[in-house]
């Protein structure tokens, strides 16, 4: 009985002075494991006669007690030790100021499709998305551009090889207009969508880079004609420029997919040496700027889409999402959009708190 009484009180001292898990891992086993010394005590009862079983089995049980007692407390202890430890190591004070300058930017591109966005918004338009890698009858036979029209010449495509030997090269989309097609073919009609989007072709100097954005408009519905598209591009223009003597000079071009075609330029002014957008063209001093390619979906486009096009008609514009940026922000090297210089997104990137919305005026502050 004093045996049992000191080697407890033995194993008792041996859990309270343990510092870490493993050594009190290795006491359990020790006394409570299979071969441990109290499991062992557990087991001779069996072979007691009841008289002595009586006497001796309420020592071992409140032994096995109180040891396994001492082992959950001590780990409990050792674990919480090791939190307070970690607590305190690991400080981090939320109290602390930010830095005084954050040091990201909102590249100018991202800006000014974000004012896009919120300028067509409330007019009515969804944004829409399609494919960077695209295939020839979106990008090219969809939009009224058979496989001999010479306009696919114009567009510097890049294609990928052709995998499987029949001809279908895959290519980066040239522009924008594909997403006409995919919305037409996925929503029908009627239809007010936005896509804007990075597009691709071989082509680089200071106003040329081989990626660059284009935001596309498409609307489609009944009796849509040639003066909703010249109001819904005033409209746009001068919410984006922020100026109300913004006028728009249109004169026929040529697009396969539209028809008729107009090209867009717009009336700009000296301003010490800058060409600033703004005022009649034609005025003394002033010049027109080309700007955008538009014009009235071409009906054969609206058949390839799956519509009728004696039910349906519309418009359609493309534009350059970058050009756009540089007119209304100042810079003046295509190429340095995607250097990825830190020294140029410092200057003339924006700050991500300053959200673009109509109410404040669309553009940036700073
Ligand atoms: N996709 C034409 C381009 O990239 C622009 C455009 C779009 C013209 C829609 C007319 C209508 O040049």
């Amino acid at each position: 009985m004093n045996e049992l009484q000191s080697r407890k009180n033995e194993a008792l001292a041996a859990i309270a002075s343990a510092d870490n898990a493993d050594a009190v891992e290795a006491l359990r086993v020790e006394a409570l494991g299979k071969q441990g010394w109290i499991s062992q005590l557990l087991k001779t009862l069996g072979a007691m006669t009841p008289e002595e079983r009586q006497e001796r089995a309420p020592a071992i049980q409140a032994a096995r007690g109180e040891v396994a007692d001492a082992i959950a407390a001590r780990k409990q202890a050792l674990e919480a030790a090791a939190l307070d430890r970690r607590l305190a190591s690991e400080t981090l004070d939320l109290t602390l100021p930010a830095p005084e300058t954050p040091s990201g930017s909102v590249h100018p591109v991202s800006q000014v499709m974000d004012e896009l966005a919120e300028i067509f918004a409330d007019l009515g338009f969804s944004v829409a998305t399609g494919p960077e890698i695209e295939d020839d009858w979106h990008n090219f036979t969809a939009l009224n551009m058979a496989e001999t029209h010479p306009a696919r010449a114009m567009h510097d495509t890049f294609y990928f090889p052709d995998r499987d030997g029949a001809g279908n090269r895959m290519l980066l989309r040239t522009h924008t207009s594909p997403v006409q097609i995919r919305s037409m073919m996925k929503e029908g009609a009627p239809i007010r969508i936005i896509a804007p989007g990075r597009v691709y072709r071989s082509d680089s100097d200071a106003t040329h880079t081989p990626m660059f954005h284009q935001i596309e408009g498409l609307v489609i519905d009944r009796d849509i004609h040639l003066g909703h598209l010249k109001w819904t591009l005033e409209t746009f223009l001068k919410a984006f420029f922020e100026r109300e003597d913004i006028v728009l000079r249109l004169r026929p071009s040529y697009f396969p997919f539209t028809e008729p075609s107009v090209e867009v330029d717009v009336g700009w002014q000296d301003v010490k040496g800058r060409r600033v957008l703004g005022g009649d063209g034609d005025a003394p001093g002033h010049g027109w700027m080309e700007l955008l390619g538009s014009g009235m979906v071409n009906a054969r486009v609206i058949e390839f889409a799956g519509l009728d096009p004696a039910e349906w008609q519309g418009f359609a514009f493309g534009v350059g999402v970058d050009r756009l940026a540089m007119l209304k922000y100042g810079m003046d090297d295509l190429r340095a959009f995607f250097d990825g210089d830190r020294r140029w997104l410092t200057h003339y990137g924006f700050s991500a708190f300053d959200q673009p919305t109509l109410s404040g005026g669309v553009g940036a502050r700073a």
